[in-house]
């Protein structure tokens, strides 16, 4: 069943757990993901980011995942990551998308809030749900380009700013940041769980963890203690493919490429699972 961001938080904030979105730039991973998701009989928030466009055109496959989505057993939310334009946010929405990240996180916190709030007004008009960003998102290039001295709290969210980037633009959820980072896969980074209870204070709105999975297990639970309705997982999905291809590949055997798919999906499958698991936070889904 395709729906929108706001019943799969509704229903997160009531259980106390935190839905999974996974990035899926492509139809096998896409497949992956939703099978991981009716196995376990969980929502799911599946999609493109805009990042990896050239890996899956919103255009061409947008409508081939908004089909998927909609014939699946469990609730599904098509969900653009990171569109961090105008012109490719109207496109997702064109193919079908029921949820956009506006990332206008580069720009000023007024002229961000302005952004988004412009998003939403004419997402909000056809059923279509938003989510912004306020501080921003480190990715793992900057912390191996510092040789570990990136300081993470630059980059956090100031409470002050959370209830009034709401109030301006109506988004449906909003992504914080502190002190996870996108791809990291070098070391685990400690959250600030201070600082996310403070963010959790400052405002009732679904709070977004992004950057995911680097964090370790028990991070990631307390954090979910603390009141994320979204957990966004990309980077440990993926590469579990690599390692099973790996295993699998035998110079002496040719391997046809629809073998390694089905590898690859398989891997991929359990690993979505898995992340399930943890956000569930012991809910058991029906
Ligand atoms: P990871 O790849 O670090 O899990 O982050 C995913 C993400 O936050 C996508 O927006």
């Amino acid at each position: 069943m395709l729906v929108n961001l706001k019943s799969l938080i509704e229903d997160a904030e009531k259980n106390h757990y935190a839905v999974a979105g996974f990035t899926t730039p492509t139809l096998d991973t896409c497949e992956a993901v939703l099978q991981a998701a009716e196995e376990m009989n969980a929502p799911v928030i599946i999609g493109q980011a805009q990042l990896y466009d050239a890996f899956g055109p919103v255009e061409k496959l947008g409508p081939v995942m908004a089909r998927m989505a909609e014939e699946a057993k469990v609730p599904v939310c098509l969900h653009l990551d990171h569109g961090t334009s105008i012109d490719y946010i109207m496109k997702a929405v064109k193919a079908g998308y029921t949820s956009v990240m506006a990332d206008f996180s580069d720009r000023s916190f007024e002229e961000n809030a302005e952004i988004v709030k412009m998003c939403v007004a004419f997402c909000h008009s056809i059923g279509v749900t938003v989510e912004g960003l306020v501080g921003r998102m480190p990715n793992v290039d900057m912390v191996e380009k510092a040789e570990g001295n990136l300081e993470l709290k630059e980059f956090f969210t100031d409470p002050d700013e959370i209830e009034k980037f709401i109030e301006i633009t109506g988004a449906d959820a909003l992504t914080v940041s502190f002190g996870t980072v996108h791809g990291m896969t070098v070391a685990k980074p400690v959250l600030d769980m201070e600082h996310l209870r403070r963010l959790r204070k400052a405002s009732d709105c679904a709070l977004v963890m992004h950057g995911s999975s680097g964090v370790a297990p028990e991070q990631m639970k307390e954090a979910i203690t603390y009141g994320l309705s979204k957990v966004n997982v990309y980077t440990k999905v993926s590469t579990s493919a690599q390692k099973a291809i790996m295993e699998a590949v035998d110079a002496e055997r040719p391997l046809y490429y629809h073998e390694i798919e089905a590898i690859a999906k398989k891997a991929m499958k359990e690993s979505a699972k898995e992340t399930i698991r943890l956000l569930s936070n012991g809910y058991i889904f029906r």
